[in-house]
C-alpha cells in the first residue's frame, strides 16, 4: 500500500554535508519526494513535532539540537514508506544501529542521529500536516 511519511534530515546532517548521501539512499530505494524544504525551526515547532517527548529528560538537549541550525524536512511516498524509511534509518542509537543503515553507517550518537522518520500512520498524518499544512492529503 502506498504511504507517505515525514522525514527530517536533522541539523547534524546539514552541518556534516550528508544531505546528498542520505537523500540518495531514499531515492535509490525507490521512494518519491513529494515535498522538501530547508527550515531553521524555533522551539515551538520542535515542541509541536516532539509533543510526546517534551516531558522526557532527554528532551531539553534534543530541542537545543534540532533548533541549532537548518534542517531538511521532507515527505516521501512509496509502498510501505513508513516502515521502509524506518528500516533505512536504523535503530535510534547510531552506536547500536546496524551497518548498512543510515545511522549505523554515519552516526555515533543517540541524539545526533541524522534522521527522523514517522513511527506509524497516525504520526505520519500528524507530522505531515504540521510541517506541510498546504500539502494535499
Ligand atoms: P527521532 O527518531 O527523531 O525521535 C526522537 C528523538 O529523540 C530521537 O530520534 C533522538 O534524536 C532523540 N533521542 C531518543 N532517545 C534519546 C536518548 N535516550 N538520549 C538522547 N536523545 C534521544
Amino acid at each position: 500500500m502506498s504511504q507517505r511519511t515525514l522525514v527530517l534530515l536533522k541539523p547534524d546532517a546539514v552541518r556534516r554535508g550528508l544531505v546528498g548521501e542520505i537523500l540518495s539512499r531514499f531515492e535509490t530505494k525507490g521512494l518519491a519526494l513529494v515535498a522538501l524544504e530547508l527550515r531553521h525551526i524555533d522551539a515551538a515547532q520542535a515542541d509541536a513535532h516532539y509533543a510526546e517527548h517534551v516531558e522526557r529528560d532527554f528532551y531539553p538537549p534534543l530541542r537545543d539540537f534540532v533548533t541549532s541550525g537548518p534542517l531538511l524536512a521532507a515527505v516521501l511516498e512509496g509502498d510501505e514508506a513508513i516502515e521502509v524509511v524506518r528500516a533505512l534509518n536504523g535503530a535510534t542509537d547510531g552506536r547500536k544501529a546496524a551497518p548498512g543503515t543510515i545511522r549505523g553507517d554515519l552516526s555515533l550518537s543517540n541524539r545526533e542521529n541524522l534522521v527522523h522518520g514517522s513511527d506509524g500512520p497516525e504520526s505520519a498524518e500528524r507530522e505531515i500536516a504540521l510541517w506541510f499544512p498546504a500539502l494535499d492529503a
